[in-house]
């Protein structure tokens, strides 16, 4: 799994294969070329990139079969191609003159009716009518595909093309002009060629469409801008409207994950972003990611940081590696908004009457009847034993499974298919467990409760004589307004990143757990061995399901305020971000059981209404980047295949990125650094005069000084700078997460930054 991009579904984990290159000597490469050394008598690069390939193939000088070997060319995210090469090609290219540097075409792997209204979204206040709900902004989403004859991709009230679309094509099934894009689903395009070139073996199992074969692009395009649909309903649980978060923004999709595993190249995606830049995507969703990588060797970061500079945002997944510490791998990137993931206040129930007319509730999404009749019920252990089931096939069965993790879980649910209960009761306390996931792998009424019904349960059974230890099961309970919510789901990943530590990740939450969202009808919602369940909605969790919410949030953002950079959307919907959640406390971390840290939480929970109007911001723009990478101590050329740009200014190297939260490493055990200082610049962006006071919520152990600790604004996008510093004792105890926060307030405005102190998971 270590080296595949990752979606970032949690279901996927049931189905994760690989597939090894069959090419061991020759393997896909991304080329970064310097336009200004292209010989004038080239008409264009690609011609170019063509006749600098063919002086490297040795034994292939016939300019057909070396031009074949150019797998794309890149005009918007570098000047530059991808080829597959040997090893031998690959080292003389890197004389041949206008080469610039190389990257590996790595693999990647793929980590609502309710949520919008979760987040306070509301057709007649807020970001939904300020924005109209996103009219004409492009949402870019790069995915399995999408199932164009969804509801939610209808175009009912949606008015003429945005001016700055430039898409052209639709493709569907072997055609590049299908009638099956409308003024909603406006484009779809699909990227294989890397992914063919690396994998030859699976290209026979292919088909050239954009067409959804997995699901997942389906929903998380649903997700951001699906439009909205009445009646949506799964099995009965959840009946109502859904409605995308930027419910009148066009849907642009780029399918670049191919196969029976879900797999996707780097090259590939590459081209996709290339492509949605020249398209006029305003917003770029990404729910996948891979293997830590330095930003100058990640071809992703080199993508979005072009896809910045064009003011587009990024909205990317954490992952789904959570719930330990520093479990981000490649998204830890600055110039793109990192999304954790939390639950709703909605819960998918089934409940256990036991013969003495005590009921247990429990987590349940079994798709079949309403409830079962009354059955015997016996606890059996771990049930390991498919010989012991099979004799107590007519009950339900009660097992343990505690502390397990999903994957030695995966034999005990075999056990209980095998034997063909009639139903099970699984008790577990979760930790490292995917509900949902669990409930869609078990083909038979099942409902899963933790330790504590688990004792009641067990106790009944104990307590019973055989004759009446009965017990019935029922389904498709949806409670609301389940306390506390949000939470930070367990499987979301934690900061710091690896990539970039300096810069706190992940920036803010959204909802992931639970969610409801478009699927196609071809793909079945369950797919147990001997039947299988259709719908045009299916429930998902992950960080892929938060990452499109915070697409559609910067889309309505987007709508209101046309003028703002990426950092600025980034910076609104962090600082007005909530920290509480429905109970009035500090959102909690279910892996932890205690309050969320800014490193599970990033700023906050986002807030769309507040967003609108943030008061303050914190900009940043490309040479700010370039101050932050030249301080990484990158060299010229890394920082240069990053930026594409020749010059690059490194005369004032800092780690201290105009960001809206902060993040301070002490070194535990020693000394060396007890006073850090960081330098930020808020730009006013509400209306006119004002005045801003800070304030700090504390951190034991720290001394924590804003200079000054008063802003004063003569008027609308004046800035002003302030300096923190944060004065650490000469002991830290290794991996403490210690957190405050800092708060700007005038009369109208709350803007809040989150502060984390630790010890770092790397050498300073
Ligand atoms: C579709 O468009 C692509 C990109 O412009 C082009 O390479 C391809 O040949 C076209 N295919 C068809 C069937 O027209
Ligand atoms: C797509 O094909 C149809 C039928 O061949 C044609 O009428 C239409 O003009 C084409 N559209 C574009 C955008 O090429
Ligand atoms: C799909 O497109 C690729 C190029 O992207 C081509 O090599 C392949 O032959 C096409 N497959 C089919 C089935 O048309
Ligand atoms: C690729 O195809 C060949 C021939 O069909 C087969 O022998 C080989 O095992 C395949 N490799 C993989 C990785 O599937
Ligand atoms: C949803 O609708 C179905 C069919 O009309 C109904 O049986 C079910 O009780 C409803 N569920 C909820 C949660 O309202
Ligand atoms: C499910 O059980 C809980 C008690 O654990 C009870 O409060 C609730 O009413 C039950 N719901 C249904 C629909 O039976
Ligand atoms: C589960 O793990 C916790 C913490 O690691 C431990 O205290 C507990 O004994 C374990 N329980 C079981 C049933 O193994
Ligand atoms: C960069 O190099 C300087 C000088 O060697 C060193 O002080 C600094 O800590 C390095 N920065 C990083 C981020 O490694
Ligand atoms: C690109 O080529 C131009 C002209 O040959 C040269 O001045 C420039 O330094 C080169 N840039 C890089 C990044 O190598
Ligand atoms: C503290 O510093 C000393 C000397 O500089 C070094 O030997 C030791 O490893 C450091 N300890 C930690 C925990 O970094």
């Amino acid at each position: 799994m270590t080296s595949n991009i990752c979606l970032h579904m949690l279901f996927y984990y049931i189905i994760s294969l690989h597939i090894v290159s069959t090419l061991a000597h020759s393997d896909n490469y991304i080329i970064h070329m310097n336009l200004s050394a292209m010989p004038t008598i080239f008409l264009n690069q690609h011609s170019w990139y063509e006749s600098t390939l063919s002086q490297v193939t040795p034994t292939n000088n016939n300019f057909k079969s070396t031009s074949s070997k150019i797998i794309y060319t890149y005009n918007n995210v570098m000047n530059g191609f991808s080829a597959n090469l040997s090893p031998e090609e690959h080292e003389a290219l890197k004389i041949s003159p206008g080469y610039i540097s190389s990257i590996p075409d790595l693999s990647l792997k793929l980590d609502t009716t309710h949520s919008p209204k979760f987040l306070g979204l509301n057709p007649y206040k807020g970001a939904w009518p300020a924005s109209d709900f996103g009219k004409d902004v492009i949402v870019g989403v790069i995915d399995t595909g999408v199932w164009p004859e969804s509801e939610s991709f209808n175009d009912k009230g949606m008015t003429k093309m945005p001016s700055n679309w430039k898409g052209q094509l639709c493709q569907f099934e072997n055609t590049n002009n299908s009638s099956l894009c409308n003024k909603k689903l406006i484009g779809a395009r699909y990227f294989n060629k890397g992914f063919l070139a690396k994998y030859p073996n699976i290209s026979r199992t292919i088909v050239n469409t954009t067409r959804d074969t997995s699901g997942h692009g389906t929903h998380t395009s649903s997700i951001a801008a699906g439009s909205r649909v009445d009646g949506a309903s799964f099995f009965g649980f959840t009946n109502g409207t859904a409605m995308g978060i930027a419910s009148l923004s066009r849907v642009a999709m780029y399918k670049a994950v191919w196969g029976p595993n879900e797999d996707m190249v780097v090259s590939d995606i590459i081209a996709a972003i290339d492509t949605a830049i020249s398209d006029g995507v305003d917003v770029l969703s990404m729910s996948f990611s891979y293997d830590n990588v330095p930003l100058y060797k990640d071809g992703i970061a080199i993508a979005t940081f072009a896809a910045m500079e064009k003011g587009i945002f990024v909205s990317a997944s954490a992952g789904n590696d959570g719930p330990s510490f520093n479990t981000m791998k490649s998204n830890g990137i600055p110039w793109e908004t990192i999304v954790a993931a939390s639950t709703l206040d909605r819960e998918f129930h089934g409940n256990l009457t036991l013969g003495n007319g005590v009921s247990v509730t429990g987590f349940s999404i079994y798709p079949g009847k309403f409830s079962t009749s009354n059955f015997r019920i016996v606890f059996m252990g771990m049930c390991d034993n498919v010989k012991k089931l099979i004799k107590v096939k007519s009950n339900i069965v009660v097992c343990e499974f505690n502390n397990g993790t999903f994957d030695n879980l995966v034999k005990p649910i075999q056990n209980l298919i095998a034997a063909k209960v009639v139903g099970s009761v699984l008790i577990t306390n979760t930790l490292q467990i995917d509900e949902f996931s669990l409930s869609s792998a078990i083909p038979f009424p099942s409902i899963i409760i933790n330790p504590k019904n688990g004792e009641i349960v067990k106790d009944f059974i104990k307590r019973t004589s055989y004759s009446s230890s009965i017990a019935k099961m029922s389904f498709k309970i949806t409670s609301f307004d389940v306390r506390p919510a949000p939470s930070v789901d367990i499987y979301s990943s934690r900061g710091p990143s690896k990539n970039c530590p300096y810069v706190l990740k992940p920036d803010i939450t959204g909802p992931g757990t639970s969610i409801l969202a478009a699927w196609p009808t071809n793909i079945p919602v369950f797919d147990f061995v001997s039947y299988k369940f259709f719908n045009k909605f299916n429930i998902a969790s992950g960080t892929s399901m938060s990452c499109p919410h915070i697409a559609g949030v910067a889309a309505l953002l987007k709508g209101a305020h046309g003028d703002w950079s990426p950092a600025a959307i980034r910076s609104a919907i962090m600082t007005t971000s909530d920290i509480f959640d429905n109970t009035k406390e500090h959102i909690t971390d279910i892996g932890t059981g205690n309050k969320a840290t800014p490193l599970a939480l990033g700023a906050g929970h986002v807030n769309p209404n507040r967003a609108l109007d943030p008061g303050l911001i914190y900009d940043a723009g490309v040479q700010d980047y370039v101050n932050l990478l030249c301080a990484l101590n990158y060299t010229q050329k890394n920082i240069i295949a990053i930026t594409k740009s020749s010059v690059n200014d490194c005369s004032k190297p800092s780690l201290d990125l105009n960001y809206p939260s902060f993040i301070a490493f002490f070194n535990a055990g020693n000394s060396s650094k007890t006073t850090q200082h960081f330098h930020r610049t808020v730009t006013n962006v509400g209306e006119g005069q004002t005045t801003y006071v800070a304030s700090i919520t504390p951190i034991k152990r720290f001394r924590i000084n804003v200079i000054p600790n008063k802003l004063v604004f003569k008027k609308k996008n004046q800035k002003i700078s302030y300096k923190l510093s944060i004065e650490g004792p000469k002991m830290i105890q290794k991996n403490k997460v210690s957190f405050g926060y800092l708060t700007w307030k005038d009369d109208k405005h709350v803007v809040r930054s989150p502060i984390v102190v630790t010890t770092p998971s790397f050498n300073l």
